[in-house]
């Protein structure tokens, strides 16, 4: 027989969950647990760890060699909440968090919160853990917390980090990976994905130290959620003011809940942004397409499994994860990168190609003309390719090949007409130019799907949730 104070830690591994859990918790590398293995004991203060880690999961364990004597009770067969970890930062958006939480509660996500200590200047902690019946944790250097958690597990434990208000001191600590207080250092830690809503005043937001820091986050693949433009909290007017809690909480579940992959097996095209056609070598016709829509179905198509070629014109988005982005300018290279990205079994053609080229653009910059002499410039224009017609009418056509249609006025009708004249089986059509329901650079958006016989009017939405349930259709409609 083992001597009393030898341990089993290879059984109280698997207890825990495993190697990599058990480094967690005790916050040490896997040379460490080797030794512990290896010598059979283990010092007072891991021992007393695993102690209380095991009995809070429910095992009868023997104090002195820490040997099971009797395992939990079997788990209750309701599956898992999909847990969302709510950092909350310090400014006057703050107390939506609350609301947030709600919201999130109600589509069906646990909630944990984690305050910052300015986020404790608005919001109490005891607020927070009364409405998400969870502690609250703030502080990173709590013994009680890091016996009952530890903040590499809690970073780990989370299907989905949500940052809300997103401060630009948040997102400078977290874009530059420090990790000087719990928030941060989940941040750091965390596998999951990461949600920010941003809110600031809009000066701070438009400072390039803050737009560096976004490029920085979201070349990191960090998911944003506005901010969107309107009157801050601190009386000026402009882009700042933080999503509202309904928006974030959707995007919060899009992001947490993990989507079965429908679309494993396929292969995608997508277009996005705008095209950019030059006059001269200096100048250009481009329009006001931000790209998100086209990113979001790239997105989503990808993340349902498709492997996905994006060819995107110039944006301002970092390429989404796990889709491969071929960047061009005019409507002509997206012609050829999509001719060259063929075959595929789906084409998603939500690109504003610009409609017209100048005819004979020339390298030189162009010369204004003798004031008094000359004739006014005369552009001359001639028409670029049909990007989605020609995939529609190719010999390699995709199985299902969807269009965007983009109308100020007749919405349905011309989007009908349209589908019709570029052969395509969907056409998404949207209007445009609305001041109170803009849709270019906007987060949101409100659509018909059109096919041959049937027209559909889906709700407004987020962007992301669009993408994500198109996805879902394209897959209802290749396995049929
Ligand atoms: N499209 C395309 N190539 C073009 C023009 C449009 O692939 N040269 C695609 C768009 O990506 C979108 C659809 O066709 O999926 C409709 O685009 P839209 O701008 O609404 O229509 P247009 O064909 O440009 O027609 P109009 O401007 O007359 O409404």
């Amino acid at each position: 027989m083992a001597p009393a104070n030898n341990v089993d830690l290879t059984a109280i591994m698997t207890a825990l969950g495993g190697r990599q859990a058990l480094q967690d918790l005790l916050g040490v590398g896997a040379s460490a647990i080797s030794n512990y293995v290896a010598r059979g004991t283990v010092p007072t203060h891991v021992r007393s760890k695993l102690y209380g880690a095991l009995t809070a999961r429910g095992y009868q364990v023997r104090l002195d060699d820490l040997a099971i004597l009797c395992a939990p009770d079997a788990p209750a067969t309701a599956p898992a909440k999909p847990m969302v970890l709510l950092i909350i930062g310090g400014g006057i958006a703050a107390y939506k968090a609350l609301e947030t939480a709600r919201q999130m509660q109600r589509l069906g996500l646990d909630v944990t919160g984690v305050m910052t200590k300015s986020a404790a200047q608005f919001i109490t902690p005891l607020s927070v853990a009364a409405l998400t019946n969870q502690k609250c944790y703030d502080d990173l250097f709590s013994l009680t917390d890091e016996a009952e958690m530890g903040h590499i597990r809690l970073a780990r434990s989370a299907d989905l980090v949500l940052v809300m208000p997103a401060t630009a001191n948040l997102m400078a600590r977290a874009a530059a990976g420090i990790a000087d207080d719990l928030a941060t250092t989940i941040l750091l830690a965390t596998t999951a994905p990461v949600l920010m809503a941003p809110a600031m005043n809009p000066a701070m937001w438009t400072h390039p130290a803050t737009s560096a820091n976004l490029t920085i986050l979201q070349q990191r693949g960090v998911h944003m959620i506005g901010p969107t433009e309107g009157d801050t909290a601190c009386g000026e007017i402009g882009s700042g003011r933080m999503s509202e809690p309904a928006d974030i909480a959707a995007a919060a579940y899009q992001l947490a809940v993990k989507r079965p992959r429908l679309l494993a097996g396929k292969t995608a095209i997508v277009t996005a942004g705008p095209t950019v056609e030059p006059i001269d070598s200096v100048r250009f016709i481009a329009n006001h397409s931000s790209g998100k829509q086209g990113y979001a179905v790239a997105a989503a198509l990808a993340a349902h499994g498709a492997a996905v070629t994006l060819i995107s014109g110039p944006v301002n988005l970092p390429p989404p994860a796990q889709v491969n982005r071929i960047s061009v300018q005019t409507a002509e290279q997206m012609l050829a990168a999509t001719q060259a990205a063929l075959p595929a079994d789906i084409a998603v053609c939500a690109a504003a190609v610009a409609d017209w080229r100048v005819a004979g653009s020339r390298h030189a910059k162009l010369k204004k003309p003798d004031r008094d002499t000359a004739e006014p410039i005369q552009l001359s224009l001639c028409e670029n390719p049909d990007i989605l017609a020609s995939i529609a009418q190719s010999d390699q056509r995709p199985e299902l090949v969807i269009g965007f249609a983009a109308e100020t006025e007749d919405l349905q009708e011309n989007a009908v007409a349209k589908r019709q004249r570029k052969q395509c089986d969907w056409i998404i059509a949207n209007q445009v130019g609305g001041a109170a329901d803009p849709v270019f650079g906007s987060d949101m958006n409100h659509i018909m799907l059109i096919g041959e016989t049937t027209v559909e009017n889906w709700p407004r939405m987020l962007k992301t949730e669009l993408a994500d349930r198109l996805a879902e259709r394209i897959a209802e409609e290749l396995s049929k």
